[in-house]
């Protein structure tokens, strides 16, 4: 691992390490087939295609007021919906004063980060940062959760050696860790939480039903690091946490990376489920796990044969439909139709499009910024990629079912984050529109594509309308979740009081 100084990655990124690239992206220019035809068979599954994923206002009203309702079911009694509505212990936010050493560690996606901190309370903020970031061999998201554990002990163990230069550690304290850890966890308290599920891909035996906290803690032992603890966050957590230390007004946290998932401030008395948790604010912060929304969703006989072959069928179907790990995986089921029944690349089927998940969604993203006549770099990124060769009307029909999957993909999260909104504006009328409300965005797919962005932006607006929306602020915080989940390390220290 390099240390780097400064900078931050972002969290939930979607983005492949260059090492686990499959191919690299030739220079050269594609030659376009002499026919600029494609099959008439092509057409029909479009327009199906098309129509199957449309999103009209009326449809994302609906989602909105469902994205609400299924809120209030999930914090009523746990299991009341497909949200969870977990309750994070996450009573007040930082406030500006935190001061001290803290580091963070992020599990969550493709890559693992460590962090540290060195926070110098109101007037000197954050003084120094460093981190480092090593993508998680994909053998361990299959394998036991020793070894992961073991693996993410063993990074922050080096990162920590590697400790100097503007941080400083009272003597007699241990070092303090944020753990963003970000799965589903059913959180017992600020610091201890039990995996519920994995997601993303992961498929780590051994750990569900377990404390994750216990397991980072005997990891750290086996590799005899003392460090302590004294947070547990989920990544909209802490990149709420991260967002609200600069700005007063953000209520409301968005994942829209690998995965996807969003948190905000709840009052404590808007919580049914809750009981003898006391908080003094008044308020706390609940974890949505949106991605396992489901209702009234536009789905396609592409999604649900996804769905179908992924390793947690019929779970975080939201997540499957909007977040970046999916993306591309729909676009390649969709294309692999194309050439199968309406020769979209000529008579044979490409043969490495039938590989699951060959096409990723930087893939669509790098393809959908190909603004030339000729669509060369989506010929070149067709052909390294899936091996096809592809003359201009095919480009063109690839790069339409790209914009239609990013569309449905942006527009329903847009309609997720009106939808709490709108649950929170219904409880304390004007505190959402009222006023300016920020929501803190993070993670590779929201960042890196600019279209979804847009369409996510528009869909917010399109269902607010002009009035209400503009009170609504999306505000991109690069790697909140890290810095937030050290300042959380830091409200919750057992040190706290001995400045
Ligand atoms: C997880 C969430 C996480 C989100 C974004 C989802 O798969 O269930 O806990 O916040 O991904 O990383």
């Amino acid at each position: 691992m390099s240390t780097v100084t400064a900078g931050s990655p972002a969290a939930g990124s979607f983005c492949i390490p260059r090492s686990r690239r499959r191919i690299n992206m030739p220079r050269f220019t594609m030659t376009v087939r002499s026919s600029n035809a494609v099959s008439v068979g092509v057409a029909p599954i479009l327009t199906k295609f098309k129509h199957d994923c449309a999103t009209p206002l009326p449809l994302l009203r609906h989602v909105a007021d469902a994205m609400a309702t299924d809120m209030r079911a999930g914090l009523a009694v746990d299991g009341g919906s497909d949200l969870k509505m977990i309750l994070s212990y996450v009573d007040t936010l930082p406030t500006g004063n935190e001061r001290g050493l803290f580091y963070a560690l992020d599990l969550g996606g493709t890559n693992f980060r460590v962090l540290r901190v060195q926070l110098g309370g109101k007037e000197e903020r954050v003084i120094a940062t460093e981190f480092d970031q090593v993508s998680i061999p994909q053998e361990l998201m299959f394998g036991t959760s020793e070894e992961l554990f073991d693996f993410i002990a063993s990074g922050l163990a080096k990162f920590a050696e590697k400790e100097g230069g503007k941080f400083h550690l009272p003597p007699g304290r241990k070092r303090e860790i944020g753990f963003t850890f970000s799965f589903p966890v059913r959180q017992t308290s600020i610091d201890s939480g039990i995996l519920i599920k994995w997601t993303k891909g992961f498929a780590v035996s051994g750990t569900a039903g377990r404390d994750v906290v216990a397991c980072l803690n005997e990891a750290m032992d086996r590799q005899g690091l003392d460090m302590r603890v004294s947070a547990l966050v989920n990544d909209t957590v802490g990149t709420l946490a991260g967002a609200r230390y600069w700005d007063d007004d953000v209520m409301v946290a968005v994942i829209l990376g690998t995965g996807t998932n969003a948190c905000y401030v709840e009052r404590m008395d808007a919580i049914p489920k809750l009981q003898g948790h006391v908080s003094p604010s008044g308020r706390t912060i609940v974890n949505t796990e949106w991605g396992a929304f489901s209702n009234g969703l536009p789905l396609t006989v592409f999604d649900r044969d996804m769905d179908a072959a992924s390793i947690n069928p019929g779970e975080q179907i939201f997540e499957k439909t909007i977040s970046g790990m999916y993306l591309g995986e729909i676009v390649r089921r969709v294309l692999l139709k194309m050439a199968a029944e309406g020769s979209l690349f000529g008579e044979s089927v490409p043969e490495k499009l039938s590989t699951p998940f060959v096409l990723r969604t930087p893939d669509l993203s790098a393809m959908q910024q190909d603004t030339s006549d000729d669509l060369n770099a989506v010929g070149s990124i067709l052909y390294n990629i899936a091996g096809v060769e592809s003359n201009l009307s095919a480009r063109k029909i690839v790069l339409e079912v790209c914009d239609t999957i990013v569309m449905r993909g942006g527009r329903l999260a847009g309609a997720g984050i009106v939808g709490i909104l709108q649950k929170m504006e219904e409880d304390s009328t004007g505190l959402i529109f009222g006023k300016r409300t920020v929501v803190a965005m993070d993670g590779g797919l929201y960042e890196h594509y600019p279209q979804y962005k847009r369409y996510l932006k528009d869909a917010v607006k399109e269902i607010l309308g002009l009035e209400k929306s503009k009170n609504v602020v999306i505000e991109h915080t690069k790697d909140g979740s890290g810095i937030g989940a050290s300042l959380l390390a830091a409200s919750n220290s057992k040190y706290e009081h001995d400045f």
